[in-house]
């Protein structure tokens, strides 16, 4: 689908129907005149087979407890295999109601309190948060910034691994915030290292589907026809695709039995969620039926971040943004024309966007913010044009 199409069949205006980036923006950032350009959601609609599908099941009317229907294996199944060549299987499968929460569950039977988890930052916030509140210890080992691209030091994390005695990595792939699909060199060169220091990865592999360049995803299940899969549990879900996270559905695979039969005993404990019918059937149906939805979006987020770069760095050659490999998420580097300090002010109170700030996403990230791309072509080109406006005053 082109990106007309898309924007007159899918835009929507949230605004008013409960959506955190419209109107959870006054209690964010204290007022609501902002250009919502934050929270990793887009503005769209999800696919008409979800809706349609959606609509017959409430037309039914019933919703007591429910299994997963075998169609969502199917569809699922068949999308992972024939878009990226990966194999699952049924018994390997868990789901959940969000990856964050995933995330919080495997720590707490992967790891002991006061273990030492690994991620790699600037990071998804939440990486941080669900390892500190379950009681363990971040050790952050930092990517290095070449500019249009950021990339993983090895030998750093080695170093912090052995001395910190790292149970877990997590892995974030594609990379929020900094917009890289790791390559299967670099996912081998991980894997081979996390196998030799003993460190099981979670790979958060929720992004994958979002992929606006020509570079290729590859899971972390995959490498080496799936060599390092014992040590490693994979997390994705549909939502972040197909923008339905209010419908609380994601995915945990886990190909080790033993650490799976760890996974449900620690479920049995937290009497974990068991599947939300809801977000299956929407689920199901964007699988079978999303991919030309999914084109039409990713038309929009490749447009978005051309126009980004091309007025930021015409006005202000000094701005860098990291090359749009994976995600939906530009991640912009506003050191060179403001000084950190002063970034909210600049940004959030006097050009009047909400976004991100990078220091949310570790220190590393201070001086940058994460723009949301997946939005309108006129609010994305409202909100930089207010940021050049702002800029160039401030300057004058
Ligand atoms: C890397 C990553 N993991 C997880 C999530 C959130 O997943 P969920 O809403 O299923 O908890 C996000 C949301 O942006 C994300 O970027």
């Amino acid at each position: 689908m082109n990106k007309e199409e898309f924007l007159s069949k899918y835009g929507v205006d949230r605004r008013n129907t409960s959506a955190v980036k419209w109107d959870g923006m006054q209690e964010e950032f204290g007022r609501s005149d902002l250009y919502p350009l934050w929270v990793a959601d887009t503005e769209f609609k999800i696919p008409e087979s979800s809706i349609k599908a959606l609509q017959q099941r409430v037309a039914h009317g019933a919703f007591g407890y429910s299994i997963t229907p075998e169609g969502y294996y199917d569809a699922y199944f068949n999308w992972q295999k024939e878009r990226y060549g990966i194999e699952l299987h049924k018994d390997w499968l868990r789901f959940g109601t969000g990856v964050v929460q995933s995330l919080s569950t495997l720590l707490q039977f992967l790891t002991e309190p006061g273990d030492s988890v690994m991620i790699q930052e600037p990071v998804y916030h939440p990486f941080r948060h669900v390892v500190e509140n379950n009681g363990r210890q971040v050790v952050a080992n930092q990517l290095v910034d070449f500019g249009s691209e950021y990339k993983m030091d090895l030998e750093k994390m080695e170093e912090q691994m052995v001395a910190n005695d790292v149970k877990v990595l997590m892995l974030c792939n594609p990379h929020n915030p900094v917009a890289r699909v790791w390559t299967e060199q670099e996912l081998t060169d991980l894997l081979e290292l996390c196998r030799k220091e003993q460190v099981i990865v979670i790979s958060d592999e929720i992004h994958h589907d979002l992929l606006p360049s020509d570079k290729k995803f590859v899971s972390a299940l995959s490498i080496k026809d799936g060599f390092y899969r014992d040590n490693m549990i994979m997390v994705d879900s549909p939502s972040k695709t197909f923008n339905m996270a209010g419908l609380l559905i994601s995915h945990v695979v886990i190909p080790n039995p033993q650490l799976r039969d760890r996974y449900d005993q620690q479920q049995e404990i937290l009497h974990g969620p068991a599947s939300n019918i809801l977000g299956l059937v929407a689920g199901e149906a964007a699988y079978r039926d999303g991919a030309d939805w999914l084109d039409g979006l990713l038309a929009i987020v490749r447009d978005n971040y051309n126009y980004l770069k091309e007025h930021l760095q015409a006005a202000f050659p000094e701005i860098k943004l990291t090359d749009q490999e994976g995600t939906y998420l530009a991640w912009v580097d506003l050191s060179g024309v403001v000084a950190p300090e002063d970034l909210k002010h600049v940004v959030q109170d006097q050009a009047k966007l909400a976004v991100d700030f990078g220091s949310m996403f570790g220190k590393s990230g201070a001086g940058h913010i994460r723009i949301n791309l997946a939005t309108t072509p006129e609010n994305l080109q409202a909100a930089v044009s207010s940021l050049v406006k702002t800029l160039q005053e401030n300057q004058a």
